[in-house]
């Protein structure tokens, strides 16, 4: 046994492999300072959406029975109308810029990944578990949200389930390794001052003293100083929150979305604006959408049905909302269309918990969803018909779409032929 010990395979076990001088509890103990700020934010952030989705509503739940894990739910606001756009925003772009900061700090403490002996008591066992756990999680969580950032799903599972579940399991170990970690980082920190460190150029970068197994024992010349790491992490991560800010901030900003799938500006006319999913691709048709088209309203005393030139001659209503989508993206456009609540008011639903939309298209998990009352009953709550003062394009849902505000954009259903106001509660 002792001799296994004492002796590690060739490679990535040897100590001796390790050689950066800058390696250490210093420089792991910065960056994790950083992703102490940076995670918990996406994490928050993340629930919120989970939220925004109304999972207690009629059709909304799409990843099952959570258990205790929704514990936090609330009805979500519609005031203000930007704050979905802001909470997946800031999911999504604090997300992409915490990216090289996560791989600086695996790198940094690579050595310990590779200890030797790799069980040494029941107890080590339990620790090397729940770090396999959280440097799993996080590259599953990274990947599995960047990717569909990307609108790019080279998976069967749903992504849902997989993020929303992966993400518990990620900030389980994240907070377990953050508290057991936490006074060594306060220790390592008060070793070295940042502003000093921010001074100090390749010549006078030094390895760490200390026991710590991230210090090389054998360490190689500097081929680059700990200001030189930290500005690199620090630039990539500033660049991809610039790359990535603009397609939810809008502005000179949007031009240079170049990460965004649809976060630059597509033109200058009144429908040019972003599109997730075409007409086409869901096998939309003209014929569906032309003059046969009607809307059905169900759930009060009347049975209406109404052509889309009966709805235009309805009060006509005009809001300027955000569409802000999960993938992070969102866009401001100018809106009208019939109130969702006269709609009611004209079928003669007297009272009712929430309304299930339903669409013409028949594929996708986003053909229906369900609306809350306080979210109906919202004035700016509109069935549209026009944006920009134009009709609805088909990618954009023609001949009619939700629009609510602070609704994620999956809500923000398209291609609307059924409106069923229920009562739920007795
Ligand atoms: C995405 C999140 C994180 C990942 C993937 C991660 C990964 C790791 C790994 C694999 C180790 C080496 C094993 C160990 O010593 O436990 C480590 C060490 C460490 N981490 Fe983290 N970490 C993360 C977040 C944090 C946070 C938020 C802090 C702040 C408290 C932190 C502070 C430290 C410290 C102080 C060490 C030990 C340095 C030493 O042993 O000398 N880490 N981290």
């Amino acid at each position: 046994m002792k001799l296994f010990a004492q002796n590690p395979p060739p490679g990535p076990f040897r100590r001796e492999t390790w050689r950066s001088p800058v390696r250490g509890p210093w420089l792991t103990s910065v960056l994790g300072a950083a992703l102490l700020v940076g995670i918990p934010v996406v994490f928050a952030t993340g629930l919120l959406s989970y939220v925004a989705y109304e999972p207690a509503l009629g059709s909304n739940n799409l990843i099952g029975d959570p258990g205790l894990l929704d514990f936090y739910v609330f009805s979500w606001p519609t005031s203000p109308s930007w704050l979905y756009a802001l909470t997946q925003g800031l999911h999504v772009t604090i997300g992409i810029a915490l990216v090289p900061i996560v791989l600086v700090k695996l790198w940094s403490a690579m050595p310990k990944l590779f200890e030797w002996p790799p069980l040494r008591s029941p107890a080590h066992a339990l620790e090397r578990a729940s770090l396999a756990l959280l440097v799993s999680s996080t590259l599953f969580q990274f990947a599995t949200g960047i990717f569909n950032a990307q609108l790019y799903y080279p998976w069967k599972f749903s992504f849902l389930s997989a993020h929303f579940y992966g993400g518990w399991v990620f900030i389980a170990a994240f907070v377990l390794h953050a508290v057991l970690r936490v006074p060594t980082m306060r220790r390592s920190l008060r070793e070295r001052r940042l502003l000093d460190e921010l001074r100090r150029g390749l010549d006078e970068t030094t390895p760490e003293r200390g026991q710590s197994a991230l210090i090389a024992p054998a360490p190689s010349a500097p081929t680059i100083s700990r200001r030189g790491v930290l500005a690199v992490t620090g630039g990539a991560s500033l660049g991809l929150l610039a790359l990535t800010a603009g397609q939810s901030v809008g502005g000179p900003l949007r031009e240079i979305a170049l990460l965004a799938p649809h976060g630059r500006d597509l033109g200058d006319g009144p429908n040019d604006f972003q599109v997730n999913k075409t007409a086409s691709s869901l096998g939309i048709t003209a014929t569906q959408t032309g003059a046969d088209w009607r809307l059905r309203v169900a759930g009060g005393t009347r049975r209406v049905e109404l052509s889309r030139t009966q709805l235009l001659a309805m009060a006509q209503q005009t809001y300027e909302l955000p569409i802000a989508c999960v993938e992070g993206w969102s866009t401001t456009q100018t809106w009208t269309g019939v109130r969702l609540r006269d709609l009611a008011a004209l079928a003669g639903v007297e009272s009712f918990d929430e309304l299930l939309v339903e669409s013409l298209q028949e594929a996708g998990s986003f053909r229906r969803a369900t609306l809350s009352a306080g979210q109906v009953g919202d004035r700016r709550s509109l069935l549209a018909l026009r944006v920009n003062g134009a009709d609805l394009s088909p990618d954009h849902g023609f001949p009619a779409r939700i629009v609510v505000p602070a609704l994620p954009g999956v809500h923000c259903t398209k291609w609307v032929n059924r409106l069923e106001f229920r009562a739920t509660r007795a």
